[in-house]
């Protein structure tokens, strides 16, 4: 057989209804009796497929864009009956037959879910699936896997690379169904909350184009904290929501009003409080997002001060947030050695300098400061 990468597409009509009037026993395909009965529509040197426009508006209950599923299977009887299955319950249906080219027709196809045979010459599909799920484009494409009955070591290390479930031949034709149809609905769900946070990292771009004294302070605070984050040891996720501080910290001056934001020369005491309610609004912009609550304390608590004199909350010592302590020395060292319109940019000895005078002036936490001293050392040293 030769490869036939990803030209195949099947559409067909949706007959969920039709299938509902069947016994198990004719929901249950063999391999070969789907296979010949799918090999009638196609022309099987060329492997062109047949393709039927659905007549329902509606894929399986998802709305006018068929999801797509990836069958990947070196074993041609089996990959044809899972794509006779799911054409027929209305999906878009993208084929290889080897695990190889997998990770670059995901890339470019993007499928909704991808049915994974495990045993395939070159690349297995455990492989496959461990490169798909490392890679931030494609994690949160569901992957199942294809396995033999009772087949338990596979069970297990298809967990261990992160499948998402698993489907044993010959297929169920309404097990397939309701497995690829709840997995779909996930992945979508989980693209929504993905856009969700996209909406947020825009608004937070668009806040510091808007105001243009910060230049690119948002990427050098996400660098800066993913560095001292390794160099303090903190958990991947927690060195997440210290990159994402970075660019969600000042979200909340979405609602400073430009007279504020913007004015030229000082500002009042009236204006100080409207600016202060920026960690407020940020809070309530993230609040509703559960991947946010990691960096939510960051956002509501970025200005306090180590004794009690900043704000919102005048937090004391350690009743700050430990990942709101360490985001303001980044925030903090950042303003001090960029150029602003008003100030000239300091070396990285006057930045330590000041920010080490202020620790000790009680305003910070001596001794993640000390760290962050010999971090930054340590840093700008390795960079020269
Ligand atoms: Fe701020």
């Amino acid at each position: 057989m030769k490869s036939i990468g990803s030209n195949h597409t099947v559409r067909s009509q949706n007959i969920e209804g039709y299938s509902l009037g069947l016994s198990q026993e004719h929901l249950m395909l063999e391999d070969t009796q789907a296979a010949s009965s799918w090999m009638k529509t196609c022309n099987q040197d060329s492997l062109v497929s047949k393709t039927l426009q659905p007549k329902a508006s509606k894929v399986n209950g998802f709305d006018l864009d068929p999801p797509k599923v990836l069958v990947v299977d070196d074993h041609a009887a089996s990959r044809l009956t899972a794509v006779a299955l799911l054409g027929m319950e209305g999906y878009e249906v993208i084929e290889a037959d080897s695990g190889s080219i997998v990770v670059g027709l995901v890339r470019q196809k993007q499928p909704d879910l991808i049915l994974l045979d495990v045993m395939m010459p070159g690349m297995d599909g455990f492989e496959v699936c461990q490169l798909l799920k490392q890679d931030e484009q494609t994690r949160l494409i569901p992957v199942i896997f294809i396995t033999a009955l009772n087949d338990r070591r596979s069970r297990i290390r298809g967990i261990e690379v992160g499948g998402d479930d698993f489907l044993t031949k010959p297929f169920d034709r309404v097990e397939l169904a309701a497995r690829v149809k709840s997995l779909v609905r996930q992945k979508r769900l989980n693209e929504d909350l993905d856009h969700a946070e996209q909406v947020l990292f825009s608004i937070a771009m668009s806040i510091e184009s808007r105001d243009p004294n910060t230049g690119d302070h948002c990427e050098r605070l996400v660098k800066l904290g993913q560095a001292f984050g390794e160099y303090l040891n903190l958990s991947r996720y927690q060195i997440r929501d210290l990159m994402w501080g970075g660019y969600l910290h000042d979200i909340g001056k979405v609602g400073i009003p430009d007279a504020v934001l913007l004015k030229k020369g000082k500002l009042t005491p009236e204006d100080w409080q409207i600016m202060q309610q920026h960690v407020l609004i940020g809070e309530k912009i993230c609040q509703p997002l559960r991947s946010m609550q990691g960096v939510i304390p960051i956002i509501r608590h970025h200005h306090e001060r180590w004794d009690g004199s900043g704000y919102p909350d005048k937090l004391k010592g350690d009743e700050i947030p430990y990942l709101a302590q360490i985001f303001q020395l980044i925030d903090i060292y950042d303003a001090l050695t960029s150029e602003r319109p008003y100030k000239e940019a300091l070396t990285t000895q006057e930045a330590l300098s000041v920010m080490l005078e202020e620790a000790d002036s009680g305003w910070r936490n001596p001794k993640l400061m000390q760290q962050f001293a010999e971090f930054i050392r340590f840093f700008t040293k390795n960079r020269e």
